[in-house]
């Protein structure tokens, strides 16, 4: 039996990964134009990072993380996500010493252990942004103007931002006290989940899709409800810069953000279209999480974007394969040399060209220029090698002329680069 990837692991194709492409060349324009600069880091990390960062009693902890001792017995996890990774290089780093704000994006794969399903995968990859070192509800909002300018350029349709706010240190443990006591006396009504980590993790109770939990919650304090003085004027403030710089979002009380080190702002870009996985980017706050990983005391904030969600939202609106410049159809053993000379001196160059390499009848390398839809194809036979001929057929025009061997090449970067600037 031929042997297969793993289950929620997917092989991305020619054809779909053009979308993919764009998607990840539109953050790199936006992103840069915010300031953002790329940073790369290990798919893998010491386990005790995301136990450390994440939270322990957290489902990506508790459950799905790929965690396993390496020849030399150490724990290891393949990262489940980008924030803890990235913040753990700027410790190491001390890239606060370089400049004391830094704003950073990542691309590429994490893994979770979770029950695939559409737009739910075991190897997914996001695009994500982080900024360190300002407090200022003005980058809170910034970061969200990003997010939904990216969403915005790329053309994603059906998107709504939601905000809210978890609080801080200060007034989180007293919010959490009034949530276990709610949830003390509704506890027969909660799933077997909600029950155990209602003392451990009340907050993720809010979170839980199982209805008859939703339900028993639906009179549950909120944080907004009982944020201290600074974080209810940071959150307004933050409210407040989101409308000068127009950006549309809706306060959603209820969400809480599956990872603990969150703190004060907290948004999800969330859809319709994709059923029950409707996050397509989220994100927060995290005062605390640098000086908890051993760095300096800074804030951050950012968010991480699911490629495969984006992409199934593009859907249809796919990005069409690249055209060929030019396709070389020859006739003969010298004829095929030439222009298969011809056609590596132009891919030097830079330019898609293709040929058939086997040998096929005229016909058959024609059908294939017409399968690639190449815009030109040039027909070298022996005779019109031997009379410094060939001919060139403009496909999208239906026509065709003579051409003079010499100085056909640099006729054809002219014609293709005088078309390129025209575009
Ligand atoms: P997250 O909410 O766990 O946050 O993930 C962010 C996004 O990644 C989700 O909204 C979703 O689009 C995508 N995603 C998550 N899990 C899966 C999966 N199993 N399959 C497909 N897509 C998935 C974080 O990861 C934080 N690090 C975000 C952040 C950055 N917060 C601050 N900075």
């Amino acid at each position: 039996m031929s042997i297969t990837s793993i289950k929620g692991m997917n092989d991305l194709l020619p054809g779909d990964v053009e979308t993919w492409q764009y998607l990840e060349e539109q953050a790199r324009q936006v992103f840069g134009a915010f300031g953002y600069r790329e940073i790369r880091v290990p798919v893998v990390e010491k386990t005790d990072l995301f136990c450390r960062s994440i939270g322990e009693t957290t489902d990506i902890v508790e459950k799905e993380m790929y965690t396993f001792s390496d020849k030399g017995g150490t724990s290891m996890t393949l990262r489940p996500e980008g924030t803890a990774p990235v913040m753990r290089a700027f410790i190491q780093h001390k890239l606060y010493a370089k400049d004391p704000v830094s704003k950073l994006y990542y691309l590429g794969p994490m893994f979770r252990h979770e029950r695939p399903q559409k737009g739910r995968y075991r190897q997914f990859h996001q695009i994500g942004a982080e900024v360190v070192g300002i407090d200022d509800p003005k980058i809170d909002a910034q970061v969200l103007a990003m997010l939904s300018h990216y969403f915005a350029t790329t053309k994603i349709p059906d998107v709504a931002l939601q905000i809210n706010s978890l609080g801080c240190p200060e007034c989180r443990p007293t919010y959490r006290e009034a949530l276990t006591k709610f949830l003390e006396q509704r506890l027969s009504a909660l799933c077997a989940d909600c029950q155990r980590r209602y003392t451990s993790n009340p907050l993720r109770v809010l979170d839980c899709k199982v209805p008859g939990c939703k339900e028993a919650t639906i009179e549950a304090p909120a944080m907004l409800d009982n944020l201290c003085i600074g974080c209810d004027t940071h959150f307004n403030q933050v409210k407040e810069h989101l409308d000068e710089l127009s950006v549309d979002y809706t306060v959603n009380p209820r969400m809480v953000r599956g990872l603990d080190y969150y703190t004060r702002t907290t948004f999800e870009m969330v859809t319709s279209s994709l059923g029950a996985q409707n996050a397509v980017a989220a994100g927060g706050r995290y005062n605390g999480l640098i000086s908890d990983l051993g760095g300096p005391d800074l804030p951050g904030i950012g968010f991480a974007i699911g490629l495969e969600r984006l992409a199934l939202m593009l859907g249809e609106q796919s990005i069409a394969p690249p055209r060929p410049e030019l396709f070389i159809a020859t006739l003969g053993e010298a004829a095929t040399k030439a222009g298969f000379a011809l056609l590596t001196r132009l891919q030097r160059q830079g330019f898609l060209a293709e040929m058939e390499y086997t040998g096929k009848s005229l016909k058959a390398q024609l059908r294939r220029a017409d399968k690639l839809k190449t815009r030109r194809v040039l027909i070298l036979g022996e005779d019109e090698l031997a009379r410094g001929i060939a001919q060139l057929r403009y496909m999208d025009k239906s026509f065709q002329e003579e051409v003079a061997l010499e100085g056909l090449e640099t006729r054809l970067i002219n014609e293709i680069n005088g078309e390129t600037n025209d575009a």
